[in-house]
């Protein structure tokens, strides 16, 4: 690890609290002036970092640049064994961790970015992930499930974000079918699950979880700028709000992955859906059809009731609220 990485990790595991400079010197084997050079490099780098005589440094709470330095502060035990890299740029981490995987990266494997260039929807869409407003991360997982239960990792996944969004903010989250979360009728995150069949064991590969959560961001494009929204108006200066996301995003899903054949997280995946009792449009191509979304069953799918009585459980696919 070079100085600088070495002089931020310090100040990232004691945020708030004054090192002493000749103290971080003799730790790492430098001069006081190889620090405080490379603590102005820092600061220049945009870290909020003061600097007072017989105190030392203090990397200030308020400073939110994402690196693996300033999550891992945040991390519970079982995410620590995630091998996390943190980008600051990329295309779409749900690319890149679908190369790694069909690469060999092992179960666990977590690519982060503080801006996506071609962050990628459900559906062919895209998705906006502008810099410094948003956490977009993937993680690829190893499943032993068979395809049945493989359907539920985006499900488990949506209740794992939405608690750590809910721990974060205080503002209620809930979910429209089958994984976008909502905070006060706007969508705040989105959740594409890619994965590679393999036929011979009758389940997966790999699956990639990808999850883009809008924190500050405001100038939504024209065409979501209707239903877009962000989980704050503002970035707290009391918290790296972004990193202690990602950690909260990760120490729940490192909780919640393990257990998905129990269904434990299915109560709170209906409790948070406000599909259910709503008319809706299920979409198909480019037809649309209207129908009552009545329930969530043990598999995680929609039941709809159409206008003649016939029910339907669906898996995946686009519904759309009917407005009456
Ligand atoms: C959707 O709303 O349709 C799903 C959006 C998923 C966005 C995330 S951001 C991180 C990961 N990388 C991507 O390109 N997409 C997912």
């Amino acid at each position: 690890m070079e100085l600088k990485q070495q002089i931020l990790k310090i100040l990232e595991d004691s945020r708030g609290t004054y090192i002493n400079g000749a103290l971080m010197a003799k730790k790492l084997y430098v001069s006081r002036n190889a620090v405080w050079k490379n603590i102005r490099q820092l600061q220049n780098e945009g870290y909020n970092i003061t600097a007072v005589r017989n105190l030392g440094y203090c990397l200030d709470y308020s400073t939110d640049i994402l690196t693996a330095e300033s999550i891992s502060p945040y991390l519970r035990a079982k995410a620590r064994d995630f091998n996390i890299d943190v980008r600051k740029t990329v295309t779409s981490t749900n690319t890149l961790a679908k190369e790694m995987a069909i690469a060999g990266a092992p179960e666990g494997t977590v690519i982060i970015a503080a801006e996506q260039t071609e962050g990628r929807g459900r559906m062919g869409r895209s998705f906006y992930s502008p810099a410094s407003t948003g956490l977009y991360l993937s993680i690829i997982l190893r499943p032993t499930l068979n395809l049945d239960d493989s359907m539920l990792i985006t499900t488990t996944a949506a209740v794992a974000v939405a608690q750590a969004i809910e721990k974060i903010t205080n503002k209620a989250v809930q979910i429209k079918w089958v994984n976008d979360l909502f905070i006060d009728g706007k969508k705040v995150c989105g959740i594409l699950t890619e994965a590679s069949l393999n036929i011979e064991i009758g389940g997966l590969d790999y699956a990639v979880v990808g999850i883009g959560i809008n924190i500050t961001t405001k100038d939504f494009p024209e065409e979501i700028k209707e239903i877009a929204g962000s989980i704050l108006s503002e970035k707290p200066d009391d918290k790296p709000i972004t990193s202690v996301l990602a950690a909260e995003v990760l120490n729940n899903l490192a909780d919640s992955m393990e257990n998905i054949t129990d269904r434990t997280f299915l109560s709170e995946y209906k409790k948070r859906s406000f599909l259910p009792g709503e008319e809706i449009y299920v979409l198909r191509g480019n037809n649309s059809f209207p129908a009552k979304a009545v329930d969530i069953d043990d598999r995680a799918r929609l039941i709809v009731e159409y206008p003649d009585g016939k029910k339907e459980a669906l898996s995946s696919g686009e519904v759309c609220i009917r407005k009456i």
